[in-house]
Formats: C-alpha cells, structure tokens, sequence
C-alpha cells in the first residue's frame, strides 16, 4: 500500500480536505442569497438550522471515524486531518447556534433562556456546543503541550458531544425517527470499535 508524502499531505490533501469541508457552508450561502439557482424554499430559516445541523453531525461522526480509518488503513497521515475537521464542527454547530439566535429568536434573551432551560433537546445542543468549545480552545499544540496527558482524557469529551449532539437530533424528531436512529447506530459502531481497541491494548 502507498503513503502520501508529508509535502503531499500538507499542500494536496489538507486543501482539498477543507474546501471539502467548506462546501456544505458554500452551498447555504449561495442559497441564502438564491444564487446559482439555489433556494432555501418557504422557510428559510427552518431549512438553515436543518441543513447546518445535519451537516455539524455529519462532520462531527467523519471526525470520530478518523481513527479507526486510520486503524484499519495503517494509513497514519488521515489523523492529520481530524483537527480540522473537529474544528469544522465547532464552525457548524456556531452557525446552527447564531441561526437560533437571531433570526429564530430575534436575539429575545427571556425566550432562549427559557428554551434553554425548559427544552431537553436545546438543554442538549448547548452542552454539546459548551463542550466543542472548550476542545476547540485546548485544540492548539500550545494548549497539547501544557495539558500533557490531560489533554488526551479532556479531548475524550469527543464522544460525549456525540452522544449529546445524536439525542438531540432523536429527542427533536416529532414522527419518523428513522433518520436519528441510523446516526445514532454510526455513532454507536464509532465508539464499540474504541472500546474494542482499548480492551485490545490492555488484554
Ligand atoms: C453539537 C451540537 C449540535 C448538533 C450536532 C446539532 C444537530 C442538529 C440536527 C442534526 C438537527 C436536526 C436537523 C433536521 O431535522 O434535519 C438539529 C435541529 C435543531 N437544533 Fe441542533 N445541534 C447542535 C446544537 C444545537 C444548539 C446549541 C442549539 C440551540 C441552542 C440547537 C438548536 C436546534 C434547533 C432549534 C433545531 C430545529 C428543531 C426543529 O426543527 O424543531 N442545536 N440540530
């Protein structure tokens, strides 16, 4: 099996990887502005939050698959990837949150507070945001190096952000729940196969 080179990996895959990322955000803005022939339809501001949220999950199971591509592939460099795409996320589930915020909610504090408070599934989304945050902060080599090995368990966080981010989506769905239900089960493989290699590496 062949290896891309690091200048390979640094100057081909990494570029191409973030306008890869960057599409589903190009796609909403052309359609924000109906350009391209695109459009939001009837409700725009409904079809946003839709649209960025499935596409903040998607990208958060990619980041989550990173590893065990790289298990099972031995192709090492695909790890090199994973902090952009985590970072990818943070940018996704911000701009689902400022959609929230302002057009939903006209920025009505009293009224967020109490969603926030009242609606599991918003209660869900905000941990869920609170945590990336805190791994998009500590993602810097500066913030690896202080941390040391803390860094490793504080960024296990990963996977509770999966399990919040996939019960959110459940917990909002009114009537066909077959849509959450096959992330949540990607999600589930995901992390089986960590606790399979970690049951692995101390047997
Ligand atoms: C990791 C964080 C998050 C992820 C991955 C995420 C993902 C999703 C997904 C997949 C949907 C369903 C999209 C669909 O129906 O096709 C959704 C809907 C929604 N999310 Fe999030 N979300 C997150 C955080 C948040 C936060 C912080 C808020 C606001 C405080 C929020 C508010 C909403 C709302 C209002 C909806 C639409 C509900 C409806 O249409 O009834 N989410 N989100």
């Amino acid at each position: 099996m062949s290896f891309p080179t690091t200048r390979q990996v640094r100057w081909l895959i990494k570029p191409a990887w973030f306008l890869a990322c960057l599409t589903p955000f190009t796609w909403l803005t052309l359609a924000v502005f109906e350009l391209a022939g695109l459009s939001l339809g009837a409700d725009p501001i409904e079809e946003t939050q839709h649209f960025i949220g499935i596409w903040a999950l998607r990208l958060l199971l990619i980041t989550l698959a990173l590893t065990p591509i790289r298990l099972l592939t031995a192709q090492a460099w695909v790890i090199q990837l994973r902090r952009m795409t985590g970072l990818f996320v943070l940018f996704y589930v911000s701009v689902h949150f400022l959609n929230y915020l302002v057009p939903d909610q006209g920025l009505d504090w009293g009224a967020i507070v109490e969603d926030i408070v009242e609606r599991p599934f918003i209660t869900l989304g905000t941990a869920a945001l609170t945590c990336l945050i805190m791994l998009g902060i500590t993602s810097t080599n500066g913030w690896r190096r202080r941390l040391g090995r803390r860094w490793q368990k504080l960024h296990r966080l990963v996977y509770v952000v999966g399990i919040l981010a996939c019960t959110h989506f459940w917990w909002q769905v009114k009537l066909d729940t077959l849509e959450p239900t096959v992330y949540a089960g990607i999600l589930a493989v995901l992390l089986g196969s960590r606790i399979v290699s970690y049951k692995r590496s101390k047997g």
